[in-house]
């Protein structure tokens, strides 16, 4: 079984992921961490030397040859990843996906000021438009959790309580 994490910046898919993957005991895989690998560059820096369109291709391809894999693990996405063609449609053909929600306020005071994520720099506003045009594709998971006010080892434990009964 594979698990695929979906969400805005902030909303703790590499925490709950790492606890889930702790819970299920099944390897712990995330996307961005996979980009910095594979190309041995930073976020940060692969947006300025290619930029994001550039990006969402590595992250593409790097998320198509991840799901094709015979072995199983619990992946946590970008924020960006299901809004790039049909990646949303890819993750759910190979994945059980879960949308972690969270509120926008929330989300931002987490994310406001971290250096890593390029996207942070358009500021508050365009951010909040973005996590507006974003919800409908992370909306495609076949579950969505509400996670406002847990903890990451509470969503991981809803998580598996949902996988167990699939
Ligand atoms: C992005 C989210 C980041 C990372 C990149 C772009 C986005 O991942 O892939 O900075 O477009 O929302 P996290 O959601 O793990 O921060």
């Amino acid at each position: 079984m594979k698990v695929s994490l979906v969400g805005f910046m902030g909303s703790g898919k590499s925490s709950v992921g790492k606890e889930l993957s702790n819970l299920l005991d099944l390897p712990f895989v995330d996307l961005d961490e996979e980009i910095v690998i594979r190309t041995g560059k930073s976020i940060p820096s692969l947006f300025k030397e290619v930029g994001e369109k550039g990006f969402r291709e590595i992250e593409r391809e790097l998320l198509l040859e991840l799901l094709k894999l015979k072995k199983d693990f619990i992946l946590s996405t970008g924020g960006g990843t299901p809004t790039y063609k049909d990646s949303m449609e890819l993750i759910n053909r190979y994945s059980s996906s879960f949308y972690l929600k969270t509120p926008f306020s929330l989300l931002w005071e987490r994310i406001k000021e971290d250096k890593n994520r390029p996207l942070v720099s358009l500021g508050k506003e365009r951010v909040r438009e973005l996590f507006k045009e974003r919800e409908k594709f992370y909306e495609k998971a076949k579950f969505t959790l509400d996670c406002e006010g847990k903890t990451p080892q509470e969503v991981a434990r809803e998580i598996a309580l949902i996988l167990s009964s699939l």
